[in-house]
């Protein structure tokens, strides 16, 4: 089976990180397998009849207006039942569930329940959890005993309604499960201690008691109101967003004196000027004082409008491990504003506007191990900040200002993405992982720096500006180092200088490599061959338009080339690794491409990606299809290739057969005719076609082509067309091999053979594009054509070469597109014309318009 659908590369899942498609429920809505019954907007007004094997039944957005003691069949395996978000409102009565012995799970949220029955939740001993959310509920829901004998709630959901007090029943006491209980978005304006009596003594993971307005709207007088959570242990106690200020703070962390709150949620508060409201008071060395005996351990300040951190702030917070201040308005840190924080590991100083730091700001942090500083505006540190922080580990500094980085102590992991690092100062840094993705780093010379830094397990340098190399560097060796993320930078230019090809040579326990967005148009020949270590490679997103099996890493297993240029690529060179992308290249799908076509069909390497992605870019009549659609029949020699076409073919077959059978008489014998006309004309022309055109040309022709091809050559042109072979033949041509002046420069050769020829002929095959000196002959053939109006370079194309092929060439590019050439017959039949034409070129004269040079040879080639 072939995975779709996956976004993305792949070395994530070298790097531990596996994606998963989301599961697919296996079942359509309205309908059920016998455990699950999934109705979600199935326009019931009634519970339906499921078996009784139902383990979970969903029955949310419905119209369901009524649920009583005999709604439910017995259903003794139903766990979950959801009936939330009824498009009516709902009526709960006496004993609703009681058929559902078993339910764990209640979820009745987002209904408008008109009517709840006192005893609407009796007979469920076995409930976990009751989701009651916006049902407009009110305080009665927790006057009176609604929650009685649910001996195993744990979780009560009763956020988003319309309670104003919370004075519990009684029956609360009784809930030995109880953990955590949600008040979220309510009215409540005041909790006192008398009101949670009930829960006094039990230990609660969580009470929500956020967005309430607490204690903000009226004034308090907590001489009366004392303690609301005397006796309970309160795992986290979340109070955000209730509008408090520094006082309210205070005079609650007084009144709760004692109360044990692990982590108390206060985000989204009142407290501090920000800019300019001068009024509002900054948290100070009384507001959280109260708080000395309530072990707090995490801190949440975050969302808020602290301006300045004061003097001992958090001094009796002695056990605070982690303090939460991000996304406030922080530009100062008074001195010793953290004294006292001795136990304190982590501090979240994120989103704040922070400008500079000095050495003194971190006083009175022994145990810190990690401080976030990223999105401040942080473009000065002074050197010995963050020096004495003994334990520190981790330093998040992304997104500021830096423009250097000597304050850095020896740690294990270093973020410094985002910021202004031009270069980087030789410093001794030590370090597991380096993030400095998104800086304005230009020169390699950081790059062999970093990979120096002892221990140095992952580098993270994509986003920069990489491109200028010095040459003459010894390699960095890094024993360490696993990850090297590379991309986006234009390593292309550092490498088409010559240099720098040896970067990685030193890497030799490199895991993974990131070169994506690159630019590259080449690889370095062995810039890859000593990684062997180098599980996952991507190249993804850069203008490699071949790979040759030498071009990758030994041990490679997972490679990206997706979005690159790959015309017509070679499978033995994925036929290695483990899985590849190759989607979205520009593959051109002609006979040469048919290898290709056939491994991806039957390889057992995993190609990443949908097979759409995977198309043809060239020829436009296939531009887009799928190479898994294409048939690759009638490849095998090399023959036209024959796609989709077929069955359009055989289609219309029936309609142009009648005119194929003359076409075919004609063209089946049409070297015969040729040779019958050729000798009548003969017959006839005696004299003339022996006439010579007379002119100061050495020779009549330049025959430029790769030496590989001389063997053909000789046999198949030299032979019909060159004096010196047979005298039947009048052309004096030139060509390397016979007329070259031996230890002359093989430049100057080409020079006057161009200059002294009247026409070059250049046979432009596969070897010819491989040949520099074919290339450069071409180009200089062309530079006559600037001067020489009589147009004399003639280009003959030989063997199955693809437009694209020929467009790589820049030279050949600037002919293709201006002047049309001619193609070597592929039917031998044809040659005798073909050799005729191209004399008749080669002995055309001036004057005569270009037009001549234009011939079709292509629709005889493609004749079928
Ligand atoms: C529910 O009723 C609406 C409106 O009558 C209709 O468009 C929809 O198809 C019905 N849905 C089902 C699942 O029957
Ligand atoms: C379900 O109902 C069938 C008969 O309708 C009964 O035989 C079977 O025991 C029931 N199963 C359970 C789990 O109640
Ligand atoms: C806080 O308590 C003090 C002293 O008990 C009192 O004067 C003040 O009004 C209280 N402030 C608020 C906002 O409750
Ligand atoms: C907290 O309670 C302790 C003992 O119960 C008492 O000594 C201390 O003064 C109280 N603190 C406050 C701020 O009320
Ligand atoms: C600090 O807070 C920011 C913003 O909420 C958050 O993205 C980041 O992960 C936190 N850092 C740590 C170390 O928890
Ligand atoms: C792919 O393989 C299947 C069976 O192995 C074969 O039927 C099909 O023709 C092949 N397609 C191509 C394009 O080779
Ligand atoms: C794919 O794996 C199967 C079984 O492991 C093996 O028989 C087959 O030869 C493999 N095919 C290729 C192309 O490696």
């Amino acid at each position: 089976m072939r995975v779709s659908g996956i976004m993305g590369f792949h070395l994530e899942l070298l790097l531990g990180v596996v994606l998963v498609a989301s599961p697919v429920l296996g079942i359509s809505s309205c309908s059920s397998d016998g455990r699950m019954a999934l109705y979600h907007f199935c326009n019931l007004t009634q519970i339906p009849q499921v078996l009784n094997t139902t383990e979970k039944l969903l029955l949310s957005f419905n119209y369901i207006q009524t649920v009583t003691a005999t709604s439910f069949p017995f259903l003794e395996q139903l766990k979950l039942l959801e009936l939330g978000a009824q498009f009516t409102s709902l009526t709960i009565d006496k004993d609703a569930f009681r058929n559902l012995p078993n339910l764990r799970i209640l979820d009745l949220g987002k209904n408008q329940v008109d009517f709840l029955h006192l005893d609407a939740f009796q007979g469920l001993p076995h409930l976990f959890e009751l989701r009651l959310f916006a049902c407009g509920l009110s305080d009665a829901v927790l006057k009176n005993g609604y929650f009685r004998n649910l001996r195993s709630l744990s979780r009560l959901d009763l956020s988003f309604n319309q309670i104003h007090s919370l004075s519990l029943h009684p029956s609360f006491g009784e809930l030995t499960s109880l953990k955590s209980i949600d008040f979220l978005l309510n009215n409540i304006a005041v909790v006192c201690e008398h009101e949670l009596k009930p829960l006094q003594g039990k230990t609660l993971s969580l009470l929500r008691l956020a967005s309430n307005q607490l204690y903000s709207r009226v004034s308090m007088d907590w001489g009366k109101c004392m303690n609301p959570f005397r006796n309970m242990v309160l795992e986290t106690l979340d109070v955000s967003d209730n509008g408090w200020t520094v006082d309210i703070t205070r005079n609650f962390s007084n009144a709760i004196n004692g109360s044990q709150i692990s982590s108390l949620v206060l985000a989204h508060h009142n407290m501090g000027p920000g800019f300019g409201f001068h009024n509002i008071k900054d948290p100070d060395q009384n507001t959280f004082a109260g708080l000395a005996r309530s072990s707090v351990i995490r801190l949440d300040l975050s969302h808020g409008s602290i301006f300045s951190l004061n003097f001992r702030l958090f001094e009796t917070l002695k056990e605070l491990k982690l303090l939460n201040i991000a996304h406030n308005k922080i530009n100062k840190i008074v001195d010793e504003a953290f004294h006292g924080l001795d136990n304190l590991q982590v501090l979240n100083l994120s989103y704040n506007l922070l400008g500079e730091l000095c050495d003194s700001n971190f006083y009175g942090l022994p145990s810190v191990e990690y401080i976030d500083l990223q999105n401040n505006h942080i473009g000065i540190i002074q050197e010995n900040t963050f020096k004495f922080l003994g334990k520190l580990n981790a330093l998040d500094l992304r997104d500021n200002a830096l423009k250097t980085i000597y304050f850095i102590p020896r740690i294990s992991d270093i973020y410094l993405g985002g910021n202004k690092l031009v270069s980087l100062p030789n410093i001794a840094l030590t370090a597991n992982l380096i993030q400095l993705s998104d800086n304005r780093l230009e020169s390699l010379d950081n790059l062999y720096f970093l990979l120096q830094v002892p221990h140095l397990q992952i580098l993270i340098l994509n986003q920069n500006r990489l491109s200028s190399c010095k040459q003459g560097r010894a390699p960095a060796v890094s024993l360490t180092l696993e990850q090297l993320f590379l991309g986006e930078n234009m390593l292309q230019l550092a490498w088409e200088s010559g240099f720098c090809w040896d970067v990685f040579k030193g890497l030799s326990r490199l895991q993974v490599l990131y070169l994506n967005n690159n630019y590259l148009n080449f690889l370095p020949p062995g810039v890859f061959s000593y990684l062997t270590a180098l599980r996952g490679l991507s190249l993804s997103s850069n203008r490699l338009s071949s790979l040759s099996p030498g071009d990758l890493p030994p041990n490679l297993e997972v490679l990206d080339v997706s979005r690159n240029q790959l015309l017509s690529p070679d499978p033995n060179v994925f036929a290695s690794l483990a899985s590849v992308d190759i989607t979205h290249n520009k593959f051109i799908c002609e006979c040469e491409l048919s290898t290709f076509i056939r491994w991806l069909n039957q390889t057992n390497v995993t190609i990443f990606g949908s097979h759409a992605d995977i198309y043809c870019m060239y020829p436009n009549s296939l531009s887009g299809t799928s190479l898994y659609s294409l048939s690759v029949e009638g490849c095998d020699e090399e023959e036209i290739f024959k796609s989709l076409k077929f069955s359009l073919f055989v289609l219309f077959t029936v309609t142009v057969s009648l005119f194929l059978v003359t076409i075919l008489t004609v063209t089946k014998f049409r070297g015969f005719c040729f040779n019958c006309y050729k000798r009548a004309q003969r017959l006839v022309f005696r004299d003339q076609t022996k006439a010579r055109p007379h002119d100061t040309y050495k020779y009549d022709a330049y025959l430029c082509f790769s030496s590989k091809d001389f063997e053909w050559v000789q046999s198949a042109l030299l032979k019909h067309l060159d004096a010196q072979y047979s005298d039947r033949n009048r052309l004096n041509l030139c060509f390397e091999e016979r007329d070259f002046v031996p230890g002359e420069n093989h430049l100057d050769n080409i020079r006057s053979a161009v200059w002294s020829s009247r026409k070059i002929v250049c046979l432009v095959s596969r070897h010819f594009l491989s040949d520099g000196w074919c290339l450069e002959a071409f180009t200089y053939a062309q530079t006559r054509s600037f001067v020489d109006l009589n147009s004399p370079l003639i280009m003959v194309v030989v063997g199955s070469l693809s437009q694209y092929q020929l467009m790589k060439h820049e030279s050949i590019r600037g002919f293709v597109q201006k002047r049309q050439y001619l193609r070597w017959p592929e039917d031998l039949q044809d040659m005798g014309w073909f050799l005729h034409k191209l004399s008749q070129h080669i002995l055309k004269q001036g004057k005569e318009k270009k037009k001549d040079n234009v011939i079709q040879l292509q629709t005889i080639a493609a004749t079928p």
